[in-house]
């Protein structure tokens, strides 16, 4: 559903940020914000603020910021759509529905009906696990040491005996056989008549991410194959884009999310405490599922079983996590061979240990490929060089490739210089990438220049943010700004499409509302940098002659920059002469407050 920008703007507008965000912080006014502790860091002094007057929330510790939208797609991991949806419904404001098409209709109330079904579905395993005929599957849970509450927490259940218990069922609260058979629960045999898919079994029901039931998992209890039955896949179960337990982990506050193999491991480290883990579907791990875990989290640990099959399959999960934009590191389980085993004989500090010593996962790809090579003969140590420096090329950023090779050459014994040149031996071979590796000499410090280029460059964007803040605070400064600045001065290209935004409002309405530029943005990084720009400030602003000295070096820096940056491009003598008058004009630059 599209909103246009204005409804957007009258949703953001009547939900006062300091009100909204006070149902989840605790605010304490301090001059003109509102400071507490960052929900999104742990922290135990306040660095959270909140500005009524911006309509904005930034964090000096962590660098989380935005508007009331963005407050809440990083609190309750909505989407820009569910958090547009939950700040109206707040405001009371109604939104207009797209009107389907009869397609879209009939697709749609098929797939409700079979969330009610599966919901249907679930409470009755529930209920059957809580009567005499679950005792078995209750002890069965038991003895895998579940408690009640998290019993409870999963929806786990149990499946009769019968082999058409939940069939009959689902036939006298009023389903016909066609409905059923799409649900996966049932199979329809012309001789047999309806039968269900799972009997005498543990269920699980595998939700989605708003906690609707999709599909079920059983197990059998104790010894038997299959060990797991699993749902097919269904016009609601699509196996390669849920995860397991997602549904809860969204809202973990650990900075990582863990995926295991099985639902029980998924449930006995949710019980420990672990509460960000999850597993796939009874299927090898997907892309699709890498990319919903981006959506939350930005380093997943593996916590495959410790058998060859786990270790393959944290192999094939790498690079997808890697190519969704995830880090990964790979947590040993030895000497057990689950999550679920683990805590069950070491604990939970002692799984909290393996966390914390979680293999960065290029290592562990090149602890693996090391088994392939005797390193203690010439030849296989040759070998295994090769190899690893060849795979030192998935590096292509210049800094993190020679991070890499720093951190092999330690742990293998190899001098870097040895192992660079390798590499770069490699690099040259496959004619590799724009950026080429590290030139040896720059390892010595005469890397310098580049550095303070970059140093320079900074002072730059800082300045350009520092006059962003001030333009949203006074807007009495736009006057006095004028004739020097205009959005093209601002040459970071963020501070340049907010100050496009906040130019052309002033311009219209006399007033700024940096609130109202964030939703522009789409991204959370984006929304991120636009309050960092907003509210970036200096210290002593309260000192009326600091202040002005403030702005008018800020002003210098970025003009001196911007002309830079114009005569960089410049082909015509006429503007590189408009150039040099203007950097003349600047020497006369002084700004009164
Ligand atoms: P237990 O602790 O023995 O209950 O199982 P687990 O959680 O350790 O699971 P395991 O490592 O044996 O298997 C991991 C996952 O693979 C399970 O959660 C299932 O989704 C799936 N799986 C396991 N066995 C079978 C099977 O026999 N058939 C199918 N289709 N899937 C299975
Ligand atoms: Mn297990």
């Amino acid at each position: 559903m599209y909103y246009p920008e204005e409804l957007i703007e009258e949703i953001r507008s009547r939900n006062d940020i300091v009100d909204v965000i006070s149902a989840y912080v605790k605010l304490q006014k301090k001059g003109s914000s509102y400071f507490g502790l960052c929900p999104f860091h742990n922290e135990k002094s306040p660095s959270f603020s909140v500005s009524g007057q911006k309509q904005m929330y930034y964090c000096f510790g962590c660098g989380a910021g935005g508007n009331v939208f963005t407050f809440l797609m990083e609190y309750e991991n909505y989407t820009f759509v569910e958090a547009v949806k939950a700040l109206a419904q707040r405001a009371g404001i109604t939104l207009p529905e797209a009107e389907p098409s009869a397609q879209e209709k009939k697709e749609a109330s098929l797939r409700q009906r079979l969330l009610e079904i599966n919901k249907l579905a679930a409470k009755y395993f529930y209920y059957q696990l809580t009567q005499p005929q679950g005792e078995q599957a209750r002890n069965y849970l038991e003895g895998r040491k579940l408690s009640h509450e998290t019993i409870v927490k999963f929806g786990l259940g149990y499946s009769n005996k019968f082999s058409n218990d939940l069939y009959q069922y689902l036939k006298s609260a009023g389903y016909d056989d066609y409905i059923l058979k799409e649900t996966g629960l049932i199979s329809l045999d012309e001789k047999r008549g309806g039968h269900d898919k799972f009997w005498n079994r543990v269920m699980f029901p595998i939700m989605d991410i708003n906690n609707r039931v999709i599909g079920f998992g059983g197990r059998v209890l104790g010894d038997g194959t299959p060990k797991y039955l699993n749902s097919p896949e269904t016009k609601l179960f699509d196996k390669s884009r849920n995860l397991y337990g997602l549904n809860l982990a969204r809202r973990s506050r650990r900075p990582n999310m863990i995926i295991c193999e099985g639902y029980m491991d998924v449930i006995s480290m949710h019980q420990a405490g672990f509460d960000n883990a999850v597993a796939s579907l009874g299927t090898a791990f997907t892309s699709p599922q890498a990319s919903l875990l981006k959506r939350y989290t930005d380093e997943v640990l593996l916590a495959y079983d410790s058998d060859g099959a786990g270790v393959k399959a944290a192999l094939r999960a790498i690079p997808m996590l890697k190519e969704a934009g995830l880090r990964s590191r790979v947590i040993h389980m030895e000497p057990y061979k689950d999550p679920d085993e683990f805590i069950k004989n070491l604990g939970t500090q002692a799984f909290e240990d393996r966390i914390a010593h979680a293999q960065n996962s290029f290592m562990f790809e090149i602890s693996i490929m090391e088994r392939d090579y005797n390193l203690n003969d010439p030849e296989g140590k040759t070998g295994f060089f090769n190899s690893v420096a060849k795979k030192l090329l998935e590096f292509n950023q210049e800094l993190e490739r020679k991070n890499y090779i720093e951190a092999v050459a330690r742990q293998y014994g190899i001098a870097f210089d040895d192992l660079n040149r390798l590499v770069n031996r490699f690099g040259l071979m496959s004619g590799y990438g724009q950026e080429r590796p590290a030139p040896a000499a720059r390892a010595d410090g005469s890397g310098s220049k580049e550095k303070k280029r970059q140093e320079k460059e900074d002072a730059v964007v800082t300045a350009q943010k520092l006059l962003l803040t001030w333009l949203c605070e006074d807007t009495g400064l736009f006057e006095k700004i004028g004739s020097w600045i205009s959005p093209e001065d601002f040459t970071d290209p963020l501070c340049h499409e907010a100050a496009v935004c906040v130019f052309e409002e002033y311009d219209t309405k006399k007033t700024v509302t940096p609130a109202r530029i964030i939703s522009l943005f789409e991204d959370k990084d984006e929304h991120d940098a636009i309050a960092r720009a907003f509210n970036t400030t200096i210290r002593d602003e309260d000192d009326k002659a600091a202040r002005e000295k403030a702005i008018n070096e800020t002003i210098r820096r970025i003009k001196t920059a911007s002309l830079e940056h114009k005569s960089k491009t410049a082909r015509d003598i006429s503007v590189l002469q408009e150039i040099i008058r203007q950097k003349k004009e600047l020497q006369k630059l002084h700004i009164s407050l």
